[in-house]
């Protein structure tokens, strides 16, 4: 995940200084959408976390078989999709080995509705005519999800899924490119933030587009992290909620990087962060329960 840390100190903290600075309040951030109370990954989700209250949310983005960007969390389209019943020779099921167009037919849900994963249909926070609504619910493509998310108000982070510690290849270094043009040709450079846990990927968008935020996505922190972090531009690191410390929260910011805690659900754990001055955003499933906790 922090491959070849000592070369991070032979590469130096070449780069702009990243904006960072004491936060008031984190930005709230619905995680693959509010996908505690609607099917994650898809437009019903981000309107979900606008109707929430959330300042943003997170998705991310796949490549499909021809080449087109998608929303799916998973390799496999299995668990939030019907793909398993409409091709069913078509085992393991990838997003890489579909086309867009494959995709499109599928439902991405009705698992939601059936499954209930978070217990928010049974306990009637949802109500039947809104899980009604969600049958149907289709893929998102990504120029789709920014659109929407313009439209909304919302800020987005964009999740690139990768290989973390394999050399950048063609179609990753593709899929980095073709999210930077949509984001430009939107206008959104200053509302969205781009992370990977493939830190190459962030690397390759910060030589192409340096003025589109990146962060580093990760589950540890090690002592060369923001030497790390800043060889490669990048200008937010997003621990885990296990990773992060206050401490660390301080020398990032200390650093000007910024700091996007995930995935903090916990409503004890949501409010010592939402408290905590070095934490720039959130990113929770529970968005409303963080909008109780910030009063906005
Ligand atoms: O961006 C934070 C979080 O989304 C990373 O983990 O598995 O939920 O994509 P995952
Ligand atoms: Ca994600």
């Amino acid at each position: 995940m922090w491959p070849l840390l000592g070369l991070a100190f032979l590469l130096g903290g070449a780069g702009e200084e990243p904006k960072g600075g004491a936060v008031a309040t984190p930005l709230n951030i619905a995680h693959r959408g509010a996908r505690s109370v609607a099917p994650e990954n898809t437009l019903a989700a981000a309107r979900a976390a606008a109707a929430l209250g959330a300042d943003g949310w997170e998705f991310d983005v796949r490549r499909t078989a021809d080449g087109e960007l998608v929303l799916v969390h998973d390799e496999t389209l299995t668990r939030t999709t019907n793909a398993r019943d409409l091709f069913p020779d078509r085992s393991p099921w990838r997003v890489a080995e579909f086309t867009l167009a494959e995709i499109r037919t599928l439902d991405a849900g009705s698992w939601f509705v059936r499954e209930d994963p978070y217990g928010t249909l049974r306990s009637g926070e949802v109500s039947a005519a809104a899980a009604r609504a969600f049958r149907g619910e289709r893929v998102p493509i990504l120029r789709e999800a920014l659109l929407l998310s313009r439209e909304l108000g919302l800020w987005v982070n964009i999740e690139l899924k990768g290989a973390p510690l394999a050399p950048l290849s063609p179609d990753r270094r593709a899929t980095v490119e073709e999210v930077a043009a949509a984001v430009r040709e939107l206008g959104m450079e200053d509302r969205v933030l781009i992370s990977s846990f493939d830190h190459e990927m962030i690397r390759h968008l910060k030589a192409v587009a340096p003025g589109i935020p990146g962060a580093l996505l990760t589950t540890v922190l090690p002592p060369s992290a923001v030497d790390y972090a800043r060889a490669l531009r990048a200008d937010a690191v997003n621990p885990s909620l296990e990773a992060y410390t206050p401490e660390w929260g301080h020398r990032l910011q200390e650093a000007g990087l910024r700091v996007y805690v995930w995935t903090v659900d916990d409503p004890a754990a949501l409010g010592k962060l939402a408290a905590d001055p070095h934490v720039t955003g959130l990113i929770t499933d529970w968005p409303q329960r963080l909008r109780a906790i910030l009063g906005r």
